[in-house]
């Protein structure tokens, strides 16, 4: 029996897009951060026959058995029972896929002994879930071309950041996000726009988090969330994931920063804000983002570690 936990990440460079070819690629480089407070942990035990369980629930997830099934073309495998969960809501828009499967392929290389390093974990993860790909590692990292593993850009000691989730609907979203992106490559006319801008703004907040320069960081993680929201709303049908207590989060946000608050919001595929701020300004965020109607829930986190095994 051998466990493993993960943790999601955020992306603030965003990949909304897969490009032609096979593997689950993305069609655009993304820069991330590894979250502490939530976390992915799954167990891997050999069985009769396979057996996969999502929140104690039996699960045939199909994302998770294909992937199985694909790993087990180039790895013998025995039967194996697999029991994840998550201490957060799960296919809401708080990245549960990139925890799920970095844990997993963790789990799996460790149990089986498959001996992959972890730059080959991570493109295994990229194959169920191109974010998942980003959670083997912690603080900042980045996927890029050419082979579209991840690698760690900066520990997350080096520069400690404070995130606060505002929760504001807990429910799955209607449209999963492999299909979300198939539609706005097909129907958006402004899909080949934000693939060249992704990948010019990619290198620069490279720089930016070099540099630690945190209101560089925040401009540009704020054009690539308004970006792809921009791609998924001009999508046919139309994809709006934000309800409107997302809308009031992200004003808050703006008037914080604009009081010189060092805060900026990112949002993924889901109506959760993610509010990214210094250390020093996480208390007054909380406070702020608390006080908007509709907020459900706060989780405050820091920067947390890449996946792990952590009983073998
Ligand atoms: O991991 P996927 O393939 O479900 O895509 C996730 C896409 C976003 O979370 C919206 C952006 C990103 O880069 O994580």
């Amino acid at each position: 029996m051998t466990t493993a936990i993960a943790h999601p990440n955020i992306a603030l460079i965003k990949y909304w897009g897969k490009a032609p070819e096979t593997g689950n690629v993305p069609a655009s480089p993304s820069l991330s951060i590894t979250l502490d407070g939530l976390s992915t942990t799954t167990t891997v035990m050999s069985a009769q026959a396979d057996q996969l369980r999502i929140n104690g629930e039996l699960s045939d997830d199909v994302k998770v058995l294909r992937w199985l099934a694909s790993l087990r073309e180039h790895f013998s495998i025995p039967p194996i029972h697999i029991d994840t969960a998550n201490n957060f809501p799960t296919g809401a828009g708080l990245a549960s896929s990139a925890s799920g499967f970095a844990a997993l392929i963790v789990a799996i290389n460790a149990h089986c002994q498959l001996g992959l390093a972890t730059e080959s974990c991570s493109g295994w993860a990229r194959q169920g879930s191109g974010s998942a790909a980003r959670s083997l590692f912690g603080g900042f990292a980045t996927l890029k071309p050419p082979n579209w593993q991840a690698s760690p850009l900066l520990d997350a000691k080096d520069w400690p950041l404070s995130i606060i989730i505002a929760i504001t609907d807990t429910g799955r979203k209607a449209v999963s996000s492999s299909a979300g992106m198939e539609r706005s490559r097909n129907t958006s006319p402004f899909y080949p726009a934000w693939i060249e801008q992704t990948k010019t703004m990619f290198h620069a907040a490279l720089d930016a988090v070099q540099a630690h320069d945190f209101s560089a960081l925040a401009t540009l993680a704020e054009r690539s969330t308004l970006n792809m929201h921009a791609v998924m709303l001009s999508s046919q049908p139309t994809l709006l994931y934000w309800n409107g207590t997302s809308i009031a989060l992200m004003q808050r946000i703006s008037a914080l920063r604009d009081s010189g608050v060092p805060v900026f919001f990112t949002i993924d595929a889901g109506p959760q804000i993610k509010a990214v701020c210094l250390p020093e300004a996480a208390d007054i965020v909380a406070k702020s983002l608390g006080e908007v109607a509709g907020v459900r829930q706060l989780v405050r986190t820091g920067l947390g570690a890449g996946a792990r095994v952590v009983d073998a």
